[in-house]
């Protein structure tokens, strides 16, 4: 069983999915031993509690500076033990020796198809007012590896999806979650548990 430590900052509606495909045979061999927020109060922590898995969270306010903060960081994931850990939303930036040291097992997923509209500055709904205000007609989501560079890793899986006349940024951010994002990040964890996806070289390569 791969021992899977999910990374969150908001509500969490991507852990949701990863909880319900783990719950519903979909996502096999697989353990969800940690849920860490950087935000005490998000609804994330909750749904991890609902589910009887292990939630903290770790919070760079509660420290003087960010060495301080990534140092306690690290410590608290280490501590999960984790085979792969998977950022769902997850909004802080990776510190490099982190990057460095789950290389290969980290995984994260961006909300539009890279290297259109990612990099420092655009998660979120960010990203769909800048996909909009570009006038793009097909958009969609990225799961890729992460390496220390912003949304620069090796790319695992990516959706497709359709802008349609009068999307607002809310509009767009439900329908590519939807169509994309909800279904794409639980297969590429089912893909890793179960050896058919590898960081190999720099890239992620099927088997
Ligand atoms: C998701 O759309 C995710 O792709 C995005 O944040 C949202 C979190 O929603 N991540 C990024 O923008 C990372 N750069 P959720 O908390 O409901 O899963």
């Amino acid at each position: 069983m791969l021992r899977v430590m999910v990374l969150v900052s908001g509500g969490g509606t991507n852990l949701q999915a990863i909880i319900d495909a783990v719950q519903a045979g979909k996502i096999t061999n697989v353990e969800l031993v940690g849920v860490l927020s950087n935000n005490k109060t998000v609804k994330s922590l909750e749904r991890a509690r609902n589910a009887g898995i292990p939630a903290v969270s770790v919070s760079p306010k509660d420290y003087d500076n960010r060495d301080l903060f990534n140092e306690a960081f690290l410590e608290k994931v280490d501590a999960f033990a984790p085979d792969l850990i998977v950022l769902a939303g997850f909004l802080v930036a990776i510190p490099p020796k982190m990057a460095a040291r789950y290389s290969g097992r980290m995984i994260n997923i961006h909300p539009s198809l890279i290297p259109s509209f990612c990099g420092v500055g655009y998660y979120g709904l960010k990203v769909h007012e800048q996909a909009l205000a570009r006038g793009v007609k097909v958009t969609g989501a990225t799961v890729h590896f992460v390496t220390e560079g912003m949304d620069e890793g090796p790319i695992i899986a990516q959706k497709a999806v359709y802008v349609e006349e009068g999307d607002t940024p809310e509009i767009l951010q439900k329908r590519v979650m939807e169509q994309a994002e909800w279904i794409l990040l639980p297969q590429a964890i089912d893909d890793i548990a179960n050896g058919r996806v590898v960081m190999e070289n720099g890239r992620a390569v099927r088997k």
